[in-house]
């Protein structure tokens, strides 16, 4: 959805630009082809693989600034403030195919590796400490909540009996065993990406970053969200509902509700990708891209 994602940021030549989902830096170098010599882009990842990426890509261009930073901290950063208000600002979520084609990273169950899965390997707890040291119910809850597993229970009850789990082989040969037959790829998908959210906190740092993004925005200025599953994709429908005033009219006597339309949905539902690029991309399938823009 690159064109869509684009046609959502609609730039403008001398505009201030930030990606906030660097990666390989394929939205940015898109966007920098829309901007002008005035034009700026800073551009921001939490992985040092990526920003040494980005750095190569972008280094030489003087319109780009490359700085490594956690998208929930946008709102409390130097460098984001001294670029702002931004005209457009883009986030891409998840993991990067570079992340997952990388066995070092822990992020594949088709490759064996070290059970790592943090973005950031400078901090934080690695998903074998997730696994190994979480209690039982915080396990179960991980599994329900960020991989929507119905055997959660189950699959947690044989990770605690076969501890300590180190490497991706490990924690799928666990699985495995409990796993449904006729489910093992999806039920292995859901672990992995359950383990991978937590790990990363993704879910609180989506919450912040949208928060701080609206304030980071210049009036009129587009923030276009791009998720590739429904649970990233349930806190930007969440926060543009917020931002429209939701309970404008049903509850405008009440203290506290959100009367302000501060953000506008353009247009209100998500954006799906089409047919085309589902068959030839078929991770794209449950992508959803939101556009807003600022009001006030
Ligand atoms: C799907 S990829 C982005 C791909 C990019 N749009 C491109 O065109 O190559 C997501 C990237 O966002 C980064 N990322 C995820 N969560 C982040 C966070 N909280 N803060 C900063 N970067 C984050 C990941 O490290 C990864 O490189």
């Amino acid at each position: 959805m690159l064109a869509e994602t684009l046609a959502g940021l609609k730039i403008k030549p001398d505009g201030r630009y930030l990606d906030a989902t660097g990666g390989g830096g394929g939205h940015s170098a898109a966007i920098l082809d829309k901007l002008s010599e005035t034009g700026r882009l800073l551009v921001i990842d939490r992985d040092d693989d990526a920003l040494a990426v980005l750095r190569e890509r972008f280094g030489a261009d003087a319109r780009v600034i490359v700085h490594k930073l956690n998208f929930g901290a946008i709102g409390t950063d130097a460098t984001v403030a001294g670029v702002a208000p931004f005209d457009g600002i883009l986030f891409d979520f998840g993991v990067s195919s570079r992340q997952i084609d990388n066995p070092e990273r822990g992020f594949s169950f088709m490759q064996p590796g070290p059970l790592d899965m943090r973005m950031d390997r400078s901090q934080g707890d690695s998903a074998a400490a997730v696994v190994n040291e979480y209690g039982e119910a915080a396990l179960i809850r991980i599994l329900r909540e960020y991989g929507e597993e119905p055997r959660a229970k189950r699959i947690v009850q044989a990770l605690v009996q076969a501890r300590p789990v180190t490497t991706t082989e490990q924690l799928r040969a666990v699985v495995e065993t409990v796993a449904d037959p006729r489910e093992r790829i999806k039920t292995l998908a859901r672990v992995f990406q359950a383990l991978r959210i937590e790990v990363n906190g993704e879910m609180g740092e989506i919450d912040h970053a949208l928060d701080a993004a609206y304030e980071l925005l210049a009036s009129d200025g587009r923030l276009v969200a791009l998720s590739y599953h429904s649970l990233e994709d349930r806190r930007v429908k969440k926060f543009l509902r917020r931002m429209e005033g939701e309970n404008r009219d049903r509850y405008l006597a009440l203290p506290g509700a959100e009367t302000q339309v501060r953000m506008k949905a353009v247009p209100r539902k998500a954006v799906q990708p089409g047919q085309s690029e589902i068959d030839t991309n078929p991770r794209a399938r449950s992508a959803r891209l939101r556009i807003a823009i600022k009001q006030v």
